[in-house]
């Protein structure tokens, strides 16, 4: 897909995260084009390193190094994300560094394709929804942040003449896929993941090549500025459909099904963990040669004992339900709490429609889940992620 983008001169903030990463490989090997990549650290440009690309080693919260590296580019495209479990600080990369981003945009003519995501939307919970569906803050750092800053965005685009096309993404997964890749298979392999309501959820999924080719097509469009463009694949597999894809390729069987009041349940039980004392019963439940050891010394019967006449009623029922959890899902580690936002968010069934994309920019998703888990498969093989078949 070269068209205007061969030979052209390419900003890619972020080139060294999952989906930077694959764009700045396409640009480069598919569309010809002169690809300047501004990554935080030499580290972060590890996998770009191996194209022939201009790295710049730079913040986007710091307007300086945004507008030197946007310097002599025609297109920009920004796929930084906040990370870290400072909220300030993320919001400061999703939201105030999008002001330099347009300003750098506005000096070098160029135009912007800002990455947000589909969870800004208020998304019924059945039916579809599509760009015209109100977005909504739900009160979580980041869907509020992206909010924040796709709004910024094109409000700036329109202020300034520079123009801005948003993509809104859904779950993007393939090979190099950090949360919704690695992180699963690592839960996957080392306790269990929550389905809510049985998993019925709809989870849009995209495979990072579709969207890429729509980040590329959307670059190429500065008659479309200022519209936002849902990206989501061909189909619409089930949260079930999604995880059990990541089960079959481990062979394992650790998703667990709860209803949306158990799974909040879960995480109330998980965030009163935080004390001292149930760190400490956790660490004996889940070690059951210290725990046995433990129990069978003289004070350890004697605590049993204590703790049967002593504890109150909601402690004790607490911990029974804890235990029943795990009995009931035949596991000892209990599976990942969900927080409450995500717990209303994977139940909805509502499916993104991307006629806008496909009629305004001629997008056409093709990877089917079967066929995107199946190159995902290789590369979690290839890189020893999951065991090679026997
Ligand atoms: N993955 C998905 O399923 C998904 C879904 C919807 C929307 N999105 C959106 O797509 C975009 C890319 O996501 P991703 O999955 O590729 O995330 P990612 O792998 O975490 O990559 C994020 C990139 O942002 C860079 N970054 C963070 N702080 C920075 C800073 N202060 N200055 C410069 N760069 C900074 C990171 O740099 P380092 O390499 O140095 O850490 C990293 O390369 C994000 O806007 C995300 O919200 C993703």
């Amino acid at each position: 897909m070269p068209g205007e983008l061969a030979g052209a001169s390419v900003l890619v903030i972020g080139a060294g995260g999952f989906i930077g990463g694959r764009l700045t490989e396409r640009l480069v090997v598919e569309c010809g084009a002169r690809v300047r990549a501004l990554v935080r650290a030499p580290m972060s440009a590890a996998s770009v390193a191996r194209f022939p690309v201009d790295i710049r080693i730079g913040d986007i919260a710091n307007p300086p190094a945004v507008m030197a590296a946007a310097r002599g580019c025609s297109h920009i495209f920004n796929c930084a994300k906040g990370t870290g479990p400072n909220a300030a600080k993320r919001r400061t990369v999703d939201v105030d560094a999008v002001r330099s981003v347009i300003e750098a945009a506005r000096r070098a003519s160029a135009m912007v394709v800002h990455v947000s995501t589909m969870a800004v939307y208020d998304r019924p919970f059945d039916g579809d929804f599509d760009e015209t569906t109100r977005p909504a803050p739900r009160g979580d750092p980041y869907t509020d942040g992206k909010l924040d800053g796709e709004r910024l965005a094109v409000e700036l685009g329109a202020r300034w003449a520079v123009p801005v096309v948003v993509v809104q993404p859904g779950v993007v997964y393939g090979p190099g896929a950090g949360v919704y890749g690695v992180d699963i298979i690592e839960e996957l392999t080392n306790g269990g993941v929550v389905l809510v309501d049985g998993g019925r959820g709809i989870c849009n999924a995209v495979y990072i090549d579709d969207l890429v080719s729509g980040l590329l097509l959307a670059a190429q469009r500065r008659d479309v500025a200022g519209e936002r463009f849902l990206l989501s694949g061909p189909e619409y597999p089930t949260w079930r459909d999604f995880f059990e894809s990541f089960e079959r390729l481990l062979g394992t069987c650790r998703t667990v099904s709860l209803s949306r009041a158990e799974a909040h349940a879960l995480w109330r039980r998980s965030r009163r963990r935080a004390w001292l004392a149930p760190v400490l019963w956790q660490a004996l439940r889940e070690d059951r040669a210290l725990r046995r050891q433990l129990l069978a010394t003289r004070e350890g019967r004697l605590l049993r004992r204590l703790a049967r006449w002593t504890l109150p009623k909601s402690l004790q029922l607490r911990l029974r339900q804890d235990r029943d959890l795990e009995v009931s899902h035949g596991r000892e580690s209990p599976p990942v709490p969900l927080r409450p936002w995500v717990i209303d968010y994977v139940a909805r069934r509502a499916r993104a429609r991307t006629d806008k994309a496909r009629t305004l920019l001629g997008y056409a998703p093709a990877f089917t889940l079967e066929h995107g888990m199946q190159v995902t498969g290789q590369w979690a093989r290839w890189v020893g992620l999951i065991p090679e078949p026997e």
